[in-house]
């Protein structure tokens, strides 16, 4: 679909104008995108292919989850070589026709820098044991749990000792203390600076650096507050990830990639982000992410993080249910309208413009850690494997026949051309959002000349509105009425107004 549909007329210009503040990067995870050889797997060439619809959608960036060489432990997040393409995704040809297409669409290309820990299959574990962190057993040195669940130590059979992983036992934590480890991946950034790469999305920035001492995390007093397994809760979690010392990675990271956006997945609340954005140009706002789809705690997540200054929004991504399955198909639009208005920028997980929802897990899972729900592949159109391959795809599609993106372009009504329409006229909203006060369950703030208002109720609600405002966005025509004083909003629903 949309192959071949005319971009926003503003498109390219108005694209390279910001970067990265305000704009709207989208994520791609390359397995689940588009398979252009019939492997069933997404691939480089696939994505490429889909350019078209991205131009036409207005995005200004795309970023790319893992794709280099891995043994696949986690999906990519898994690293066996930091500067090779996974031969399923393509090859180095295939990524710098993927660039230069971008670009010449005024398209950015952003990648994933997984940088805090590697594949057990990286060479490095062999031959470089110094590059990451080792404790002798047999008992581990101290309490810390990984974050999909055990123990963060694993017994190394072929040296007898422990090593530290904060993810997966295939995940080992490199020791970013070494000057040697920086050095490689100061290299690493480097290179994908030299093959034209835009931007960096960095992997668990706050597991990158841990106490030096190994001190036990301490019971915690208060329950960690995003979303983590039970185990992990029970601790406070100050001595196994955030130590100060990241300071000193990120710092090498930064200088190596001059003024290209880092963008930071700092798994923290928001409140613990500050001293990151000293080296980091944005970091994920996952107060927002996690919130409960509520008028005053989706208005307190967005003034913690605004407060911050310096994050991006997201509202999905490939670790965590979509939108439509957290929040509630109902109120998927409302969401879009929320995600895209709050300025500073935005993160959008591919499907979530189609206002696709979860599957169960595959059969066996793919993932140990359940995350196959949201990782289902994108539905170009209503066949069977909804377009995204001519093969047997590796992840079936949930709903491609009631949901895809070739009916949804052609329907001016859809979730897709509200999104479009929304990126569209993100680009006239200026200034911080300012909460206004407005009646229960509804959630109002002002940018300059524009009042965006969401009612998270189920009936209708009355938003005042300011003198000579006119609705420039509804998420379905007809939910919105003038009345005196105001609007008056559907249950569900949004509007964007502009005054003048
Ligand atoms: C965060 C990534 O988004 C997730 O998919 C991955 O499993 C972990 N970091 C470990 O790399």
């Amino acid at each position: 679909m949309a192959r071949g549909l005319e971009p926003a007329a503003s498109a390219a210009a108005a694209r390279s104008a910001r970067w990265p503040g305000g704009a709207v990067v989208y994520e791609i995870y390359p397995r689940s995108f588009q398979d252009g050889d019939g492997d069933g797997i997404g691939d480089l060439p696939g994505i490429r292919s889909r350019l078209p619809y991205l131009e036409w959608l207005g995005v200004d960036a795309i970023w790319l989850a893992p794709i280099y060489a891995s043994p696949l432990a986690d999906y990519g997040y898994d690293v066996s070589d930091h500067r090779a393409i996974a031969p399923e995704y393509g090859t180095d040809r295939d990524f710098d026709l993927l660039v230069a297409d971008a670009h010449d669409r005024g398209i950015r290309v952003v990648l994933d820098l997984v940088v805090s820990h590697t594949s057990i299959e990286h060479p490095w574990f062999r031959e470089r044991p110094d590059f990451y962190v080792w404790a002798d057993g047999p008992e581990p040195p101290n309490n810390w749990l990984a974050s999909f669940g055990g123990p963060a130590w694993s017994p190394d059979p072929v040296s007898g000792r422990l090593y530290l992983h904060s993810f997966y036992p295939e995940q080992p934590d490199l020791d970013w203390r070494n000057p040697e480890v920086r050095a490689a991946m100061a290299g690493v950034v480097r290179h994908w600076v030299g093959r034209g790469v835009d931007g960096f999305r960095i992997d668990a920035v706050d597991r990158m650096v841990k106490d030096a001492g190994l001190r036990d995390d301490p019971p915690a007093e208060a329950p960690f507050p995003l979303p983590m397994p039970e185990e992990l809760r029970k601790l406070d979690l100050i001595h196994s990830r955030d130590s100060p010392e990241i300071a000193l990675a990120l710092a090498t990271l930064r200088e190596a990639a001059g003024d290209v956006p880092l963008i930071g997945e700092v798994y923290l609340p928001v409140a613990r982000i500050l001293p990151y954005l000293e080296y980091l140009d944005a970091a994920f706002a996952f107060d927002l992410l996690h919130a409960d789809w509520d008028a005053e705690h989706l208005a307190a997540a967005i003034e913690r993080s605004s407060a911050a200054g310096g994050v991006a929004w997201v509202t999905s991504n490939h670790d965590f249910p979509r939108v439509a399955t957290r929040w509630g198909e109902e109120n998927t639009r409302a969401a879009a309208v929320l995600l895209l208005t709050l300025g500073d920028t935005a993160f959008l997980y591919q499907g979530e413009e189609l206002g696709m929802v979860d599957g169960g897990p595959a059969d066996p899972p793919r993932d140990r850690f359940g995350r196959d729900g949201c990782r289902r592949p994108m539905q170009w159109d209503g066949s069977h494997a909804g377009g995204f391959t001519a093969g047997d795809p590796w992840l079936a599609p949930v709903d491609p026949e009631s949901r895809n993106a070739d009916s949804e372009a052609a329907d001016e009504g859809s979730v897709l051309n509200l999104f479009r329409r929304l990126i569209e006229l993100r680009r006239e909203i200026d200034g911080a959002p300012v909460r206004v006060s407005s009646p229960a369950n509804t959630l109002v703030f002002d940018r300059g000349r524009h009042r965006v208002a969401i009612n998270l109720g189920d009936g209708p609600a009355t938003v005042a509105l300011p003198e000579g405002a006119t609705v420039v966005l509804e998420t379905a025509a007809g939910a919105a009425r003038a009345v005196t004083d105001g609007v008056e909003i559907d249950g569900h629903a949004a509007v964007v107004t502009r005054i003048g």
